[in-house]
C-alpha cells in the first residue's frame, strides 16, 4: 500500500454533529478536536509525513462572533492540551494563514508550541489558520511585486510562486479528504490541490476516525494519478 506523503483535510460537519444532538455548535467543535487528535496519531502510525487541516478560513469570521471567539479559545485550550501528545507521538506543529491577525494570545499559544515542536521528525501537523487560498496567493504576488520593486527578481515560473506561499517548505497534498458531504474547495490550497487525489465521505466531522482515515488511504491506492500523461 502507497501512504500519502500529504494528507489534507477540509473538516467539515461539527455544526450539524452537534445539532443532530441538540448540543450547541462549539461541542461539536470540541468533538472535531478529539478528531484531529485520532487522525494525527494514525497519521504518526501510518508515517504519513505531513497532515494539513482547515481549521479556520478567512470566510469564517462571518460567522456570529460568540462562535468565532468560542473557536479560538478552543485553539488555545487544545495547544496547551495536545503539547505534551505531539511531543510524546514525536508531531511537528505548523501553522499556514495571515496567522498575525488571530488574537495575541493564540498567536503566543501557536508560536510557542512551534518553537517546541520544531525538531520533531514524525508527522508535520500543519494547522491553517485564517487561512484562504485566494489570500494567499495575494501575499504570493505581493511578495513577488516588493522582489521586482527591490531588482531581485527573475523568471516568474510555478516553481517561483510556489516558493511564495505559506506552504513553501512542504509537498503538495496527495490525497484531500472532505468530510460531511459537500462537494466543494471553500478556498482551501487552490493552487496546491491541482493534481490531488479528492476523497468526500458523507460522516462528519466529529465522527471521522482511525478507520476512516485508513479507508480513505485504501481508496487513494486503487486512483490512478496520470497528472495529464497517459
Ligand atoms: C467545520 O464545521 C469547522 C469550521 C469551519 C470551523 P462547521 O462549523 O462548518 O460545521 P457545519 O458545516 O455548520 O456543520
Ligand atoms: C470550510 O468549511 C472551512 C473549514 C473547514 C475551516 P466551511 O463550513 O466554512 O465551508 P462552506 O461555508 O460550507 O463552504
Ligand atoms: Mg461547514
Amino acid at each position: 500500500m502507497t501512504v500519502p506523503r500529504h494528507i489534507a483535510i477540509i473538516m467539515d460537519g461539527n455544526g450539524r454533529w452537534a445539532r443532530e444532538r441538540g448540543l450547541p455548535r462549539i461541542k461539536g467543535h470540541e468533538q472535531g478536536a478529539e478528531s484531529v487528535r485520532a487522525v494525527t496519531e494514525a497519521c504518526v502510525e501510518l508515517g504519513v509525513e505531513f497532515l494539513t487541516v482547515y481549521a479556520f478560513s478567512t470566510e469564517n469570521w462571518k460567522r456570529p462572533a460568540d462562535e468565532v471567539a468560542a473557536l479560538f479559545v478552543l485553539l488555545e485550550h487544545f495547544i496547551a492540551q495536545e503539547l505534551p501528545v505531539l511531543m510524546k507521538n514525536n508531531v511537528r506543529l505548523a501553522a499556514i494563514g495571515r496567522i498575525h491577525e488571530l488574537p495575541e494570545s493564540c498567536q503566543r499559544a501557536l508560536a510557542d508550541a512551534i518553537a517546541q515542536t520544531a525538531a520533531n521528525t514524525a508527522t508535520t501537523l500543519i494547522l491553517a489558520l485564517n487561512y484562504s487560498g485566494r489570500t494567499e496567493i495575494i501575499d504570493a504576488v505581493r511578495a513577488l511585486c516588493a522582489d521586482a520593486a527591490a531588482g531581485t527578481l527573475g523568471e516568474i515560473d510555478a516553481d517561483t510562486l510556489s516558493a511564495r506561499l505559506y506552504t513553501a517548505a512542504y509537498p503538495d497534498p496527495d490525497l484531500l479528504i472532505r468530510t460531511s458531504g459537500e462537494m466543494r474547495l471553500s478556498n482551501f490550497l487552490l493552487w496546491q490541490l491541482s493534481y490531488t487525489e479528492i476523497h468526500v465521505t458523507e460522516k462528519l466531522w466529529p465522527d471521522f476516525g482511525k478507520a476512516d482515515l485508513r479507508a480513505a488511504i485504501a481508496e487513494f491506492n486503487k486512483r490512478q494519478r496520470r497528472y495529464g500523461g497517459l
